[in-house]
């Protein structure tokens, strides 16, 4: 049997894989997503076979609840979770989201560890435990899947830990989640954490362990395949690893260990690894959020071998140097899309491949911006498809207040660069024209559009590149605004990069406006 056959089979115990994309992974710097956005990720996710979706944390903004809740009405074969303090009023909030839901699941959390006991919540190791219950029985009685997660588990004195555990299952907890909040734990001390609480607490037999750990030392995967060693069922993950601080485990990782290794954790679970390919391009041109290019199993060069010695060994034997196959998670043969005699199917078959299922109206729209490209460019690859997506979803998703009318710029040496923009207001129809220098035309250009729009905004990250290689590539600029404390990413791609600057910045911008029409998270409320 080739290594990369070596998936998991029926007597194996399964291990239910748990995303938090849209929600843990939503609060990594810079990732919102709309509500559209998210419907899209958790159509993907449902292909994918995850076994729940945690789609949001309903009290913190009517933009979440509105999220949880229509996730809830769209899937149909996962557990949809909501996520709630231990409070009537997040729980409540979070039920009702999740009404229409074929399998809801609250998800109510409460920090045990004593750094968080004495500064977050000023409360005893008594109240912890009272609050812990009230809240799973409280969940209990709205809903019969009850998930509860100790926050910052791993620095919790164990024999606490273990009281807790016990008691918020005795009160009903049909998922005990163990998280590592702040990514400070090790292999073998989360396992050991894990043996403990199956040795210690009367009841275990009674919920699902699960864990949730974050990647501040690199080793989120690691520590939760440590957890399965220990007898872990679930593991909370996200696409791409996304997430607060430096990230959650990521499940294209966790899942390709289990299967590739199923020798070791003897587990299986019930992803179609085939659909992490396209999952993962979604969420990174929804989100923005480039995936780096050495990224285990979907970076750039996850299956690219370099060396001379590997891809003689390759072309005699495969597996000499490949553990899984790309086409085991969805890898496409080649990147090359389609030239300019391509038609509307190829095309929609490519985008499926890229995690893009579009009604007819955005698909027409696709295709003619497509065959726009085709004639400038002789190829086209992922990335300009990828880009052409990004930008006609950003433009029809995230109503705009303000549209680029005209752009000119100057710019060279010895001369004083220069940028007049004119925008129109959707809203009223009003024309605005500015005209500023700066120390080069991008910045002079930003310049006018802040004037104009009067947002107060930062520019924290730019970043151009070239989408293929090619003298005809077209450039993507990414840049990141940060407004009243809150961070708003744009994208603009043209084959001249100030326009592709200039249109990224100006979607920024809408965003803000955006923003601060609709009620913001509070960064207590929001993250946690
Ligand atoms: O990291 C964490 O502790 C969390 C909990 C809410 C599970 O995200
Ligand atoms: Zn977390």
């Amino acid at each position: 049997m080739s290594t990369s056959e070596q998936g998991s089979t029926a007597d194996q115990p399964m291990i239910r894989i748990f995303d938090t994309t849209l929600r843990d992974g939503e609060q990594s710097p810079g990732a919102s997503l709309n509500t559209a956005e998210k419907l899209e990720i958790a159509r993907q996710l449902e292909l994918l076979k995850v076994d729940v979706i945690e789609a949001g944390f309903p009290i913190t903004s009517s933009d979440d609840f509105e999220a949880v809740r229509q996730v809830a009405g769209l899937v149909r074969e996962c557990t949809v979770a909501g996520l709630a303090r231990c409070t009537e009023k997040d729980i409540v909030r979070a039920a009702e989201a999740l009404k229409e839901a074929v399998s809801p699941r609250i998800h109510v959390f409460c920090a045990t560890s004593a750094i968080h006991r004495q500064y977050k919540l000023k409360r005893a190791e008594k109240e912890i435990i009272k609050m812990s219950v009230e809240g799973v029985k409280l969940a209990r009685s709205l809903v019969s899947d009850v998930e509860f997660s100790p926050e910052d588990a791993s620095r919790t004195e164990l024999p606490f830990l273990t009281e807790v555990v016990q008691a918020v299952i005795d009160a009903g907890a049909t998922t005990v989640n163990i998280p590592d909040t702040v990514g400070y734990s090790t292999p073998d001390h989360f396992e050991e954490i894990i043996r403990h609480l199956f040795a210690t607490v009367a009841n275990i037999g009674q919920a699902v362990i699960s864990v949730h750990c974050h990647n501040d030392l690199g080793l989120a995967v690691a520590n939760s395949l440590a957890a399965v060693k220990a007898g872990a069922r679930q593991v909370e993950c996200t696409i791409n690893g996304l997430g607060e601080r430096a990230g959650n485990a990521s499940l294209e990782e966790v899942v390709m260990a289990l299967h590739t290794r199923a020798d070791v954790y003897k587990c299986g679970t019930r992803i179609n690894t085939r659909r992490i390919y396209p999952v993962s391009r979604l969420v990174s041109t929804l989100t923005g959020i480039k995936v780096q290019r050495n990224k285990a199993i979907v970076g750039e060069n996850a299956f690219a071998h370099e060396a001379g010695i590997h891809q003689h060994g390759m072309l005699a034997h495969r597996e000499t140097y490949e553990i899984m196959r790309p086409e085991d998670v969805g890898i496409p043969a080649s990147k090359l899309v389609l030239g300019k005699h391509s038609g509307r199917h190829a095309l929609q078959d490519r985008l499926s491949q890229l995690g893009h299922q579009l009604d007819d109206q955005r698909l027409d729209q696709v295709f003619e911006q497509f065959k726009q490209l085709a004639d400038r460019k002789k190829e086209v690859f992922d990335e300009d498809l990828e880009a052409i997506v990004g930008q006609i979803l950003d433009e029809s998703r995230n109503a705009r207040t303000w549209d680029l009318e005209a752009l000119q710029t100057t710019g060279g040496t010895g001369v004083l660069p220069t940028a007049t923009v004119k925008l129109r207001n959707r809203q009223n129809g009003e024309i605005a024209i500015d005209a500023a220098t700066g120390d080069g035309p991008v910045d002079a250009a930003f310049t006018c559009i802040l004037r104009l729009t009067k947002v107060d905004a930062v520019l924290r990250e730019y970043d151009l590149r070239a989408l293929t290689g090619g003298r005809d590539a077209q450039g993507e600029v990414q840049l990141e605004l940060v407004a009243s404390g809150r961070s708003f990413r744009g994208r603009g791609r043209s084959t001249d990069v100030i326009e592709a600057s200039v249109i990224a910045f100006l979607n920024a911008i809408n965003r803000v406006i955006r923003a601060a029409d609709s009620p913001a998270k509070t960064a207590t409320e929001g993250k946690v």
